[in-house]
């Protein structure tokens, strides 16, 4: 259902901050019992804070640091149950408790970002909510390249 609506949703014929931003909005609004969900954006060096629903967050976060750096370095899912647990987690709001982030990958093989969803509870993603999530960003996937492409880069995220 949510798959359906962000397949709908995006249009890769609009910029990719256009596609960002709503992708942002709609999952913030869509999924229960969260206080952040954004895109940090790779610049070729560090990630840079995208767009996102929740409170003003940090900007700049280096590769390997942090759930986020982790996530964008390994690129594999971080699930963490509890962030006071997770080694250099970086704290943008103490109200976050738990926090997922999914590392985004164009059909290149470069790294785009990564999408971060924070929750002010412990234990709030579930193996479902990381299928689910898995699911939505294999879409972001495919949407995010066919823009990439046709605007010949990622210059505006730089
Ligand atoms: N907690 C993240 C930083 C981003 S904020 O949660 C929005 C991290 O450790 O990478």
């Amino acid at each position: 259902m949510l798959s359906k609506e962000l397949e709908n949703l995006i249009d890769t014929n609009e910029p990719i901050l256009t596609a960002l931003s709503n992708a942002a909005a709609l999952l913030y609004h869509s999924i229960e019992r969260i206080n952040w969900c954004g895109f940090y954006l790779f610049d070729g060096e560090k990630l840079l804070l995208g767009p996102f629903g929740g409170k003003p967050a940090c900007t700049t976060i280096e590769l390997g640091k942090g759930v986020c750096g982790t996530a964008a370095s390994e690129r594999k899912i971080i699930r963490v149950a509890d962030v006071n647990e997770f080694p250099g987690h970086i704290a943008c709001d103490p109200v976050s408790q738990s926090e997922i982030v999914l590392p985004i990958i164009l059909t290149d093989g470069r790294l785009f970002g990564v999408l971060d969803l924070d929750a002010p509870m412990k234990n709030r993603f579930s193996d479902e909510d990381e299928k689910m999530l898995s699911e939505i960003v294999t879409i972001l996937e495919s949407k995010f390249s066919a823009i990439v492409e046709r605007i010949g880069g990622i210059s505006l995220l730089v």
